[in-house]
């Protein structure tokens, strides 16, 4: 508790606090970190504004903090969110030197982010989404000064929500409805953001700079930015009625699956994939019995490799998730679901997890320049002039792999609206950030850095089994990727290892 901490309002000596370290300690009742670098001392709250995490396990370098838990960065200086996913700044403290010791004074008020200064600034801007991507855009729009019409068009109905939360607390019953908005109500109107829900986008025209929704309507933009992500691959089921089955998207698809899980005893979930093992996980939670139909013969192989696919498959047998890899879906016959393999299970209902198609109807209509999602250069701007794009859709010219990737991240998507919104004023800011994810299975974070399609070999340091361990991914001798569970600061490190090799190649 905050009451066996040192209260940093009756000084430490600065001996105790050399150059690089940081002390948590307390005022009041707020936990407090404080933070020596060289000649500087910081002191800023100790929790991430994302989930609360715990500041003083993070990654200090120089006047910023990382996140341990899904690495947003904070300013030490001003307590800003440089980098998603947390959008609000942490709380400052004025910090006094005296008597050779470091003393925390009083709060100080928010400092508001650099403007970005440029003439050209668009005269209006219109985004195409209402997900991660695009809320975060607008948000950093209005931060950098941007005070000219900002409208947002959702096909969802519900304003932008916390995706990632839907298929783990809140589908397991222990995140409450309130926190799944990204943003309350009031925040768009008090910052003069147009959302327009239950829209969808149809036509685009870059010569006369309009988009056309499908319910008549024309929407004119001198800046544009795509976010339309991704939707779920649909997989025809034989015999299944559309009532049994489900797929998990929108906030209004995780409400559908808990209303229906109200009654059920067992469901089916097909597909191995990150969404289809958390739905497992929730539902396992609320006590439903759950068996996963894959093709794979280890869970996301693909992705994680064979030995962490495999200690995944085992933290859901651990809790009693029945598997049946290398068997598809033969036929749905009322509650019956007969697998390929000629076993038949009971399921009162079946969800669908066999991955996302990015949303490229509009894109392509517009005749922007594709190529297995948006094409975008380094500064997320397509090949039209003013039209940006970010998120699942976008395909950009990553820096560490040297490739041009699509990726589906929450905080890739985010970072991406961030780097485009300060593009569309014309910071002209490259998107170099190294890709991340996280995923959690009951109480198990996986943390994920780089990106590794094909590698030539895995190490594992540590145990997987015991839920402590770093997974290495490399090619031709090169770290791709690193996966991590419980060592936080190892995933920090390795992400900034990995800047430190764009930066340096
Ligand atoms: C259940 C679930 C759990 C997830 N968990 C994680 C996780 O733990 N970690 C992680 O890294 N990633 C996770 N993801 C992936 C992550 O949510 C996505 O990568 C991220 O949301 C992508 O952001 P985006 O802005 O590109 O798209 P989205 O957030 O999907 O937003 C797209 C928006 O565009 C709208 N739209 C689409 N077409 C049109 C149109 N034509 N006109 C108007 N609006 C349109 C949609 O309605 C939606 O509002 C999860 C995804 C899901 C579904
Ligand atoms: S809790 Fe800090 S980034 Fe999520």
């Amino acid at each position: 508790m905050s009451s066996e901490k040192p209260d940093l309002r009756n000084g430490v000596p600065l001996d105790n606090i050399p150059d690089g370290s940081r002390l948590l300690g307390a005022v009041g009742e707020e936990e407090v970190l404080l933070v020596r670098h060289g000649k500087d001392f910081f002191a800023v709250g100790a929790h991430c504004t994302h989930y609360h995490g715990p500041l003083a396990e993070g990654l200090v370098i120089e006047d910023e903090v990382r996140c341990p838990w899904h690495h947003a960065c904070f300013s030490l200086r001003t307590g800003e969110a440089l980098r998603a996913p947390a959008l609000d700044p942490i709380q400052c403290w004025r910090v006094e030197q005296a008597d050779n010791k470091v003393f925390v004074r009083e709060k100080l008020p928010p400092a508001d982010s650099t403007p970005i200064a440029n003439a050209n600034r668009p005269s209006s801007i219109l985004i195409v989404g209402g997900g991660a991507s695009g809320l975060v855009a607008a948000d950093m729009l209005r931060r950098k000064g941007y005070n000219g019409p900002v409208t947002m068009i959702s096909a969802d109905s519900a304003p932008p929500c916390d995706r990632p939360n839907l298929s783990k607390d809140y589908l397991a019953g222990t995140a409450q409805d309130e926190w799944i908005p990204l943003r309350p109500p009031d925040w768009y109107s008090e910052r003069k953001i147009n959302l327009v829900l239950n829209t969808r986008a149809a036509v685009l025209d870059t010569k006369q700079k309009k988009v056309f929704t499908e319910d008549g309507k024309t929407y004119d933009y001198d800046a544009l930015l795509l976010a339309a992500g991704a939707d779920p691959v649909k997989v025809p089921l034989a015999g299944a009625s559309p009532s049994q089955v489900f797929y998990l998207r929108s906030f209004a698809d995780s409400k559908a699956i808990i209303r229906k899980a109200a009654s059920a005893k067992q469901v089916v979930v097909v597909g191995a994939s990150f969404v289809g093992l958390e739905v497992s996980a929730s539902l396992r939670a609320r006590n439903i019995a759950v068996h996963v139909v894959a093709p794979d013969k280890v869970p996301m192989e693909k992705i994680l490799g064979p030995q962490l696919g495999a200690s995944v498959r085992s933290f859901h047998e651990s809790h009693n998730v029945v598997f049946h890899l290398g068997e598809t879906v033969k036929r749905v016959d009322a509650d019956k679901v007969a697998l390929t393999g000629g076993q038949t299970i009971q399921a009162d209902f079946i969800v669908l997890g066999v991955g996302v198609r990015p949303s490229l109807a509009l894109a392509e209509q517009g005749g922007l320049k594709m190529d297995r999602g948006i094409l975008v250069d380094e500064y997320l701007q397509t090949s039209a002039p003013g039209v940006f794009a970010a998120g699942d859709a976008a395909r950009w010219p990553d820096p560490h792999s040297g490739e041009t990737i699509r990726v589906e991240h929450w905080v890739v998507a985010e970072r991406q609206g961030q780097t485009a919104a300060k593009n569309m004023l014309g910071a002209r800011e490259r998107f170099e950030a190294v890709p991340f994810f996280w995923s959690q299975h009951y109480d198990i974070p996986i943390n994920y850095v780089g990106h590794a399609e094909k590698w030539d070999s895995v190490h594992v340091d540590g145990d997987i089994g015991k839920k402590d361990c770093t997974v290495t991914y490399k090619r031709n001798g090169r770290t791709l990727a690193v996966a991590t569970i419980f060592r936080d600061l190892e995933s920090l490190l390795a992400e900034a290892a990995m800047e430190k090799q764009i930066r340096n190649p």
